[in-house]
C-alpha cells in the first residue's frame, strides 16, 4: 500500500479544505444552535460535485475513488459533520447501493439526480425495535403481483424529510428470517408515506433526523433491488462502505478539535508561558496527533482495500471502531484544552464532541463494529 496522494487526490483535499473553510466555518454554531437543515451549504456541496464523488461520469458523478471521498470527507467533517453525514449517507450508502446494486433503468432515473443534488436520499434499515439487531426486520413489503404493500415504521432515519428517494429493507417472507428481506426505492410522495418530525439531537442538530412511517404504501415491483429476498445482504454490504464514510467522518470531527486545540495551546498562556509548553497539554497533543494518524491509515486502507476489490468488510469496520472510539476521546480532550471556553459554543470544540458521540451509535455501533471485526479474525 503506498498513501502518497496523487496530484488529483490532493487537489480533492484541498478544495473540500477551502470550501468547509470559506463556506461552512459561517454560521455552524447557529445552524446547530437553531437545528436547521444547511440547505444552501448542501446546494453548493452539490455544485462542487461532493454529492456523487464515486458515482460513475456516465450517471452525472465524479468517477472518483474512494481515498478521495475519505480526503473530501474528512476535511468537510472538520467543520461541519452535520453536512458531512448527509454527504455521506447520499454517497456511500444511497448512491453507491444503487450504482452497485440497481437495475439499469433505477440507476438511469435516480444516479443523475443524487450526483447532481437536484434530490438527497436516505438509507431506512432502523425500526423502532430494530437497530443494532438488523434481520429483527418488522417493516413488511407483501407481494402483491406487480407490486409490494409496505407497513411499518423506520427510525433515525438521516436525510428523513429532506430526502426525495428512501432505501427502504423491509420483511417479505418472515419464515425465512432474513433471507426473505427486500430492498426496495420508495419516493417520498407515494401515498401513504409520512415523515414524522425532526429530532432534536445532542449532536449533527442540523441534519434531519426523522421517523418515516409507511401505511399501505404501493411500491412497484421494478422498485426492487435485485432479486427477492436480497435486501439483507445489500443492507450489510452497502453498510461496509458506508462504514469507512463514518470513519472519516469521526475522523474529521477529531482532527478539527485537534487542529483547534493546537492553535489554542499555542496562543493561550498560564503560568507564564504558552499552554504548550506544560508537559500536561503537550503530551495530550502527542496522543492526538498520533491517534488522528492510526485513523486516518486505518480509513485510507478500507478505502484502498475497496478501491482495489479486494474484501473490506474488516477494514471498513476496524477503521469505523477507531476512529468513532478516538473521535469521541479527542473531542473531550479539545474541551479540557481549552479549559472554560471549551465549554461555550463560540469555540466549536464543545459541539465537536457533541457530534462525535453518533459516530459510535450509526452505521454499527462500536460494539456491532466488534461483533464484525472478532468474527472475522475468528474464522
Ligand atoms: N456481507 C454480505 N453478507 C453478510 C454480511 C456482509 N457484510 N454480513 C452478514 N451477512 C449475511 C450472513 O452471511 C448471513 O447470511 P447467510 O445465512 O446466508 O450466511 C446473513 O447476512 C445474516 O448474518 P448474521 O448471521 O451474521 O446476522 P446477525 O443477526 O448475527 O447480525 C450484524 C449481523 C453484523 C450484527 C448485523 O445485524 C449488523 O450489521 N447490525 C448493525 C446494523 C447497522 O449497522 N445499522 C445501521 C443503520 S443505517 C444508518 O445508521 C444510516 C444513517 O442514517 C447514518
Amino acid at each position: 500500500m503506498d498513501f502518497t496522494l496523487s496530484t488529483e487526490q490532493k487537489l480533492i483535499r484541498d478544495t473540500a479544505r477551502d470550501f468547509a473553510q470559506n463556506e461552512l466555518l459561517e454560521g455552524v454554531v447557529e445552524r446547530d444552535e437553531n437545528k436547521q437543515f444547511p440547505k444552501i451549504q448542501i446546494q453548493k456541496m452539490a455544485e462542487m460535485g461532493f454529492l456523487g464523488m464515486m458515482v460513475s461520469p456516465k450517471y452525472g458523478g465524479g468517477g472518483m475513488d474512494t481515498i478521495s471521498y475519505v480526503l473530501a470527507m474528512e476535511e468537510i467533517s472538520k467543520v461541519d459533520a452535520s453536512c458531512s453525514v448527509i454527504m455521506s449517507v447520499n454517497n456511500s450508502l444511497v448512491c453507491w447501493g444503487i450504482e452497485k446494486y440497481g437495475s439499469e433503468e433505477q440507476k438511469e432515473k435516480y444516479l443523475h439526480r443524487l450526483s447532481s443534488g437536484e434530490i438527497i436520499g436516505a438509507f431506512c434499515l432502523s425500526e423502532p425495535e430494530a437497530g443494532s439487531d438488523a434481520t429483527s426486520q418488522r417493516t413488511t413489503a407483501i407481494d402483491k403481483g406487480d407490486y409490494y404493500l409496505l407497513n411499518g415504521t423506520k427510525n433515525w432515519i438521516t436525510n428523513g424529510s429532506s430526502a426525495s428517494i428512501y432505501l427502504v429493507i423491509a420483511q417479505t417472507d418472515i419464515d425465512k428470517g432474513h433471507k426473505g428481506i427486500n430492498a426496495f426505492i420508495v419516493e417520498k410522495d407515494t401515498p401513504g408515506l409520512t415523515v414524522g418530525p425532526k429530532e432534536n439531537k445532542l449532536g449533527i442538530r442540523s441534519s434531519d433526523t426523522t421517523s418515516i412511517m409507511f401505511a399501505d404504501v404501493k411500491v412497484p415491483k421494478k422498485n426492487r433491488i435485485q432479486e427477492d429476498g436480497f435486501g439483507f445482504k445489500f443492507a450489510m454490504k452497502t453498510l461496509e462502505g458506508g462504514r469507512i464514510g463514518i470513519a472519516s467522518q469521526a475522523l474529521g470531527i477529531a482532527s478539527g478539535a485537534y487542529e483547534l486545540s493546537l492553535k489554542y495551546a499555542q496562543e493561550r498562556k498560564a503560568f507564564g508561558k504558552e499552554i504548550i509548553k506544560h508537559q500536561a497539554i503537550a503530551f495530550k497533543l502527542a496522543d492526538m496527533a498520533t491517534e488522528i494518524d492510526c485513523g486516518r491509515l486505518l480509513c485510507l486502507k478500507a478505502a484502498w482495500h475497496k478501491d482495489n476489490n479486494m474484501n473490506y468488510a474488516l477494514s471498513s469496520s476496524m477503521a469505523k471502531l477507531y476512529c468513532a472510539e478516538k473521535a469521541m476521546k479527542i473531542t473531550t480532550e479539545a474541551v479540557q484544552i481549552h479549559g472554560g471556553y471549551g465549554f461555550v459554543k463560540e469555540y466549536h470544540v464543545e459541539r465537536l464532541m457533541r457530534d462525535a458521540k453518533i459516530t459510535q451509535i450509526y452505521e454499527g455501533t462500536s460494539e456491532i463494529q466488534k461483533i464484525v471485526i472478532s468474527r472475522s479474525i475468528l474464522k
